[in-house]
């Protein structure tokens, strides 16, 4: 047990041109407050159409881009004030596994290299124990040894997901945030990688944060499901209750569409940063009252919703 990973209060502004021809800037709140908590072997699910500010969350956790304000605890440091040698030795222990491995993985590099590079940087092996370490892990990731030799092209999709799963485990990370990394797959293909990510999480006891906008996904793989509407987090709790007892306009919305029902999305143009609900154009359930204020996450541990209807 122990925490591995705690975010509060994470904010991330970006200054946009409002268009190609235009000098005016617009401020997007590509994260408005997001807060979570993550235990070692537990898997966050993160949710919410594209746009909603998952890739801009896991970014700035890893640190590959600053948030303006907030904290974030990486096994009980603080990353946005630790220092550069202390950073370095913590990002060992977190890994990205992004949505298309190609860009991911070196063109010109076999397999092989790929996976034995971190582990030999770190200092995992020496050059004699390289090859067999390397082979035990792609056995973990489900791919013979005849794989070593292999370049990225010579592979499927699937497989090349495979290999940089290996590459991410090889310095034994304590936390894995994987960006949509099945949604660039084959869906025959997604349920092994998805397995796969089960297997690795059990067996190595990892944390996890697992970004998709595919409900089907999320839910298989999760413990706790976040779902992030407009840089905010709308709703969180257990799967369970997230899924069979869903709170939020939102949330509703989006399992409904995932079973394939049709929905509605209009309103999209409404959109007062600093007043009343972000949901409020598109929500089915609004009141009036909803446009006055913004609303705060509220409920207990096992179930929050940020939502005036159930506040
Ligand atoms: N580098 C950037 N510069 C400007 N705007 C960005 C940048 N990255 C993301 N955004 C904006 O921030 C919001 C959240 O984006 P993102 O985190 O990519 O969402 P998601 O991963 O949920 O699709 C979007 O409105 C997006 O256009
Ligand atoms: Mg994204």
């Amino acid at each position: 047990m122990g925490q591995v990973l705690s975010v509060l209060d994470l904010q991330r502004v970006y200054e946009v041109k409002r268009s190609v021809f235009s000098v005016q800037k617009e401020m997007i709140n590509a994260l408005n407050g997001v807060s979570l908590e993550l235990d070692r072997g537990k898997t966050i699910g993160i949710v919410g159409e594209s746009g909603s500010g998952k890739s801009t969350l896991a970014r700035c956790i890893l640190l590959l881009e600053r948030p303006d304000s907030g904290t974030i605890l990486f096994m009980g440091r603080d990353l946005l004030s630790i220092t550069r040698e202390e950073l370095k030795t913590l990002r060992k222990q977190m890994q990205i596994i992004f949505q298309d491995p190609y860009s991911s993985l070196n063109p010109r590099k076999k397999v092989f290299d790929a996976i034995a590079e971190p582990l030999l940087f770190h200092r995992m092996v020496d050059k004699k124990e390289a090859k067999d370490r390397v082979i035990e892990i792609l056995k973990d990731v489900g791919l013979d040894e005849s794989f070593v030799n292999k370049y990225p092209h010579e592979m499927s999709g699937g497989q090349r997901q495979r290999v940089a799963i290996g590459r991410s485990l090889t310095t034994e990370p304590a936390l894995i945030i994987a960006d949509e990394p099945v949604s660039s797959l084959d869906v025959s293909i997604q349920s092994q990688i998805v397995n796969l990510f089960l297997d690795i999480k059990d067996r190595a006891d990892i944390a996890m944060l697992f970004v998709s906008h595919d409900l089907n996904v999320v839910r298989f793989i999760s413990d706790e499901i976040m779902v992030m509407y407009r840089g905010r987090v709308v709703e969180t709790g257990t799967k369970d209750e997230v899924f069979l007892n869903p709170l939020h306009p939102y949330t509703k919305m989006l399992i409904n569409a995932a079973k394939g029902k049709f929905f509605k999305k209009e309103g999209e143009d409404f959109f007062d940063k600093d007043r009343g609900c972000s949901y409020y154009a598109r929500c089915e359930e609004r009141k009036d009252s909803c446009c006055d204020s913004v609303p705060r996450l509220t409920g207990s541990k096992e179930h929050m919703t940020a939502c005036f209807r159930e506040s």
